[in-house]
């Protein structure tokens, strides 16, 4: 199964909110913020497609004015993990950034986030800080860069 990595589409809001409910049980964009990064923010979101379904999804804030690019949320539906699909987002996101002559690409992940520590560390971001008590459960998290 390959699936497609292309942009949302803004009719795809509901789809995109459900994914996010889904992997972040706690901690979702609501229905308003989700719909800014959509339409209005300065954003990168991409989707991965399959059987006419959105499996997979992230949201990237680009910070033209020092060029900097920051991944709000990436998400691959629980059914469809561990075949690629996170990294074949990366992968499309990277090629984006490189493109557009950004410089730094930045995230958070949980510290107790063994799949997205690995995924980020496969792709060579480093961890330049910690971030104590970042998550409302009171979890920290780890600060990662890569430069462009
Ligand atoms: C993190 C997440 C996006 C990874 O997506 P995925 O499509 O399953 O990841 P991939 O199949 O592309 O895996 C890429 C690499 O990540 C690492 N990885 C992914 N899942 C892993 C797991 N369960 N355990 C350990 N390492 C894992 C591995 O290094 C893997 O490479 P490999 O399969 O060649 O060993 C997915 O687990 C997810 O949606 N989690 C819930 C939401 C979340 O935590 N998002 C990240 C927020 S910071």
């Amino acid at each position: 199964m390959k699936p497609e990595i292309r942009i949302a589409k803004k009719e795809e809001l509901p789809d995109l909110l459900a994914l996010e409910k889904l992997c972040f049980k706690e901690e979702t964009f609501h229905k308003k913020q989700l719909g800014y990064l959509l339409l209005k923010a300065k954003s990168l979101v991409l989707v991965a497609s399959a059987d006419d379904k959105i499996i997979g999804s992230m949201i990237v804030l680009l910070r033209e004015n020092i060029m900097q690019a920051r991944i709000y949320s990436l998400n691959v539906h629980p059914s469809y993990r561990r075949m690629g699909i996170g990294r074949s987002l990366m992968d499309t996101a990277l090629e984006f950034l490189k493109e557009r002559g950004f410089r730094k690409f930045t995230l958070e992940a949980g510290v107790n986030n063994t799949a997205a520590r690995n995924l980020y560390e496969s792709k060579s971001f480093s961890v330049d800080k910690i971030l104590r008590s970042y998550y409302k459960n009171g979890d920290d998290a780890l600060h990662f860069t890569k430069n462009l």
